[in-house]
C-alpha cells in the first residue's frame, strides 16, 4: 500500500461486547467523511450478502469451535473479496467493525482454539495483509455486560458468554496488541465518549492528516 494514488486505508475496531465501538465507529467515520474521504462502513462477521447469512448461523446456531473459526474466516474471505479489497483498490478507505483479531481474542482466547490452527487460516485467508490501523476498546468485563444487559436486546450466543469467557478475550486481544503494537492501539474504554473521541481523532490525525 505504498501507492501514491491516495489508496485506502483499513482501519479496524476490537473490543468485548459492550465495549462501546459503536458510537466511536460513526464518529470516525464522519471525521473521515468531513475531509472529503471516501468511506464505507462494514462489519464482520458480514459485510456481504453471503457474510450477514454466515452472520444470522453464527450468532444464533450452536456448532462446534472449528466450525465457528472456519465460517468466521469463509466470511471474511468473501468480505475481503467482494467488498474490502476492491474499497481500498479504488482508494476508499474501509472501516470495520472488527475482523481477524477478533477471531484470535474469541476464538483462541475465548473457546480455547489451537492458535497454529487460527495461525493457518489467518494465512490462508489473508497472507500478509493487516488492516493498518486496529483500535482495540479495552473494559473490564462486568461493566461492559452490564452495558450490554442495558441495552434490553435479546443476548446473543458470545454475548451469553460468562464472565471468565470475556477475561480470556480481553487478555487475548491485549496479548495480540502486544504482538504488533505498531498497529494496534489499545484505547481505555471506561472514560466518558467524548474522551475517547477526542483521543481517536489525535491518532488518526497524527498518522495521517499532520
Ligand atoms: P458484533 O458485531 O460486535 O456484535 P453486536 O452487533 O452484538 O455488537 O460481533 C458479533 C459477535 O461475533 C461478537 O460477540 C464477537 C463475535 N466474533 C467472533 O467471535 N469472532 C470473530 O472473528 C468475529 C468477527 C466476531
Amino acid at each position: 500500500m505504498t501507492d501514491t494514488r491516495a489508496p485506502g486505508r483499513f482501519i479496524t475496531f476490537e473490543g468485548i461486547d459492550g465495549a462501546g465501538k459503536s458510537s466511536q465507529i460513526a464518529a470516525l467515520v464522519a471525521l473521515l467523511e468531513s475531509r472529503g474521504l471516501s468511506v464505507d462502513q462494514t462489519r464482520e462477521p458480514g459485510g456481504t450478502a453471503l457474510g450477514e447469512k454466515l452472520r444470522d448461523l453464527l450468532l444464533h446456531e450452536p456448532m462446534h469451535l472449528e466450525t465457528e473459526a472456519m465460517l468466521m474466516f469463509a466470511a471474511r474471505r468473501e468480505h475481503l473479496a467482494a467488498r474490502i479489497k476492491p474499497a481500498l483498490e479504488a482508494g476508499r478507505w474501509v472501516v470495520s467493525d472488527r475482523f481477524t483479531d477478533a477471531t484470535y481474542a474469541y476464538q483462541v482466547g475465548g473457546r480455547g482454539l489451537d492458535a497454529a490452527k487460527f495461525a493457518a487460516l489467518e494465512n490462508w485467508v489473508h497472507p500478509g495483509f493487516q488492516p493498518e490501523l486496529t483500535l482495540v476498546f479495552d473494559l473490564a468485563p462486568e461493566i461492559a455486560a452490564a452495558r450490554v444487559a442495558s441495552t434490553g436486546v435479546n443476548p446473543d450466543r458470545f454475548e451469553r458468554e460468562q464472565r471468565d469467557f470475556f477475561e480470556r478475550v480481553r487478555a487475548a486481544y491485549l496479548e495480540r496488541a502486544r504482538m504488533a503494537p505498531e498497529r494496534i492501539r489499545v484505547i481505555a474504554a471506561d472514560r466518558p465518549p467524548q474522551q475517547i473521541r477526542a483521543e481517536l481523532e489525535a491518532i488518526v490525525t497524527e498518522r495521517w492528516f499532520r
